[in-house]
């Protein structure tokens, strides 16, 4: 009994921005992740080598879809070629990652500051990417918005989802497996991992 009890209190000590991020207060976690992009704490992140194979997986599964990027960070590292989808759209809790985004001036683009665990949209889409953000969400969370993702792809449409570490995230990676959506592929690179779910294609 004691022994989880003092693994979660070190835990805690350990990475205390991570568990303030991941108890799911809007405004605290907006201006913590807002802090950390003024910090510089995140551009290394802006290298392209970052988003290669979420926009390979993009070109492979969704040609000229209309995309939806949750978490979508200052979208730097994402070398999207114009004539391969029809619109994108980046949604982030923070204010300064969106500004970022927005002075890329990317064609056929918009932005949108909001929280995505409430972030809800009739709009459709063929494709939802989640890169590099599962693990700062709530984890009591996760499945319900797999859930929602499932119900604004159009049928056919793809989850991309990008974790760094697999092995530290396994559950995460568990849960993509287990919702409605079906593997399309796994691609694992060193330690990161890429998923290809695709919503069946029955209308
Ligand atoms: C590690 S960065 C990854 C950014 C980008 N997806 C990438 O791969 O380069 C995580 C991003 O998720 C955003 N984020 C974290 N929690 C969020 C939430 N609840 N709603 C919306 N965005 C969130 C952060 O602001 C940050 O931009």
């Amino acid at each position: 009994m004691l022994k989880p009890v003092m693994m979660a209190l070190l835990k805690l000590v350990r990475d205390p921005l991570i568990t303030v991020k991941r108890i799911g207060l809007k405004k605290v976690n907006a201006t913590v992740w807002d802090t950390e992009y003024e910090l510089g704490n995140w551009d290394y992140l802006d290298s392209e080598a970052n988003g290669k194979t979420p926009v390979a997986m993009l070109e492979k599964y969704a040609p000229g879809a209309h995309i939806l990027d949750l978490g979508c960070g200052t979208t730097k590292n994402l070398p999207l070629n114009p004539a391969s989808y029809a619109h994108y759209h980046g949604v982030d809790i923070s204010q300064e990652a969106i500004e970022r985004a927005r002075a890329l001036n990317r064609p056929d683009a918009s932005f949108e500051v909001a929280d995505i665990v409430a972030y809800r949209t009739t709009e459709k889409y063929d494709a939802v990417l989640l890169r590099e953000v599962l693990y700062y969400l709530p984890s009591g969370e996760v499945p319900d918005l797999l859930e929602r993702i499932g119900k604004i792809l159009t049928p056919g449409g793809v989850l991309i989802v990008q974790i760094w570490n697999r092995v530290k995230f396994g559950m995460l990676l568990k849960m993509v497996r287990k919702c409605s959506l079906v593997v399309a592929e796994e691609v694992a690179e060193g330690h990161a991992w890429t998923v290809v779910a695709r919503k069946p294609n029955v209308r």
